[in-house]
């Protein structure tokens, strides 16, 4: 039996915990041995290694944000850098890493893999799919998503408490980089009068015109719901309180009286025990990534992928019909196409600009 390396990296996810709790668990029980790195590639370039046992890891998959640590490596970024990596890896007998994290995280994974193909080294690399965002194409989920969308639900039920009790207008950032899929479910979820969502690109002027009329409807003196919440995600640009100071002088110059407030929910989005689902879909794909290197395969990310009802699972590991091996390269293809607004997935949210109104009318 081997010895599988395990590091989180990039933005901490809940549920990256849970993963590492059933890599060791799994591969502790086929008899093999797991090595935790310390703050992602950074700790790998430093060779700063914590051997992990069953016991050690009783409770991660309760446990939020990372407790191996994470980082954003610059120095990874680097052949110098990788190459001191491997180097860490070698002196361990290392041949296998799981690589926990986000996208970045997983074209480090490939980079790595590249690396020690030119330098002859042994080296198989299994990616786990962990990020708040859901940026991550090829998974329907990827690790934290599940638990970011409750925390922001969460916050955004307290802020309409408040909203409707001074009859104010509020503007909530949620976290997303470039992607607008937790701030639109949080939408749906919460109730929210408008969502903003970058896939929509829409300009700053016709940001303001369309959260003005919700405004307006709002505030109708018979019939409206005398508060307003729209749910901005973090990539559409127009800065909240830009947007905030626009809207007020917009709503003024109309006579209407209405107190706006802007809130940026920003890192408390990121933190928190994983919820149910969340270590669920991490240990399964903890298991499948330790199943995966066993088997040889390399260069693959674990997707969750449920199986449509009725139908058989495609390329799903045997044991875990809603887990999918995708190549790293395809992985990383389509999510630049996502980001890049050229992938049908892309494509799907920004229509439903229009076929969502007048249920979100932003
Ligand atoms: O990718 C996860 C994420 O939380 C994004 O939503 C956000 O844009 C970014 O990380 C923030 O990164 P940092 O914690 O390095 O500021």
């Amino acid at each position: 039996m081997r010895t599988i390396a395990v590091l989180t990296s990039g933005g901490d996810a809940p549920g990256m915990n849970a993963a590492v709790r059933a890599i060791v668990g799994v591969t502790c029980g086929l008899g093999g041995t797991v090595l935790g790195v310390r703050h992602g590639y950074q700790g790998l370039i430093a060779a700063d290694f914590q051997p992990l046992t069953p016991a050690a890891v009783d409770g991660w998959n309760r446990r939020g944000g990372s407790v191996l640590g994470s980082s954003r490596s610059l120095p990874f970024r680097t052949p110098e850098g990788r190459a001191q990596a491997l180097d860490s890896l070698a002196a361990q007998g290392v041949e296998d890493l799981v690589v926990i994290g986000g996208n970045g995280s997983l074209a480090g994974a490939r980079a790595l893999a590249a690396s020690a193909r030119d330098r002859g080294q042994a080296l198989r690399v299994v990616g786990i799919p962990a990020s708040i965002d859901n940026d991550i194409a090829t998974t329907s989920l990827s690790i934290g998503v599940d638990t970011a969308l409750g925390t922001i639900v969460e916050c955004c039920d307290k802020i309409l408490d408040t909203a409707s009790s001074h009859a104010r207008t509020f503007l909530v950032e949620v976290m997303g980089r470039d992607c607008g899929y937790l701030a639109m479910t949080a939408a749906v979820a919460t109730g929210a009068d408008g969502v903003l969502y970058p896939e929509a690109r829409l300009g700053e002027d016709e940001i303001l015109a369309r959260v003005a009329a919700i405004v307006r409807r709002a505030y109708v003196p018979e019939d409206g719901r005398h508060r307003v919440l729209i749910v901005k995600a973090e990539g559409v640009a127009l800065p909240v309180e830009t947007l905030r100071e626009r809207l007020d002088a917009q709503l003024q110059s109309e006579g209407l009286a209405v107190e706006t407030r802007s809130v940026v929910l920003g890192h408390v989005v990121r933190g928190g025990a994983p919820s149910a689902t969340d270590r669920l879909i991490a240990g399964r794909l903890g298991h499948a990534a330790v199943r995966a290197l066993l088997d040889g395969r390399d260069q693959v990310m674990t997707a969750w992928h449920p199986p449509p009802l009725g139908e058989p699972p495609g390329d799903a590991l045997a044991l875990d019909p809603y887990v999918r091996l995708v190549p790293l390269d395809r992985v990383l293809r389509e999510t630049d196409a996502i980001a890049a607004g050229t992938h049908p997935i892309a494509a799907f949210r920004a229509k439903l600009l229009a076929a969502a109104e007048p249920f979100l009318a932003v």
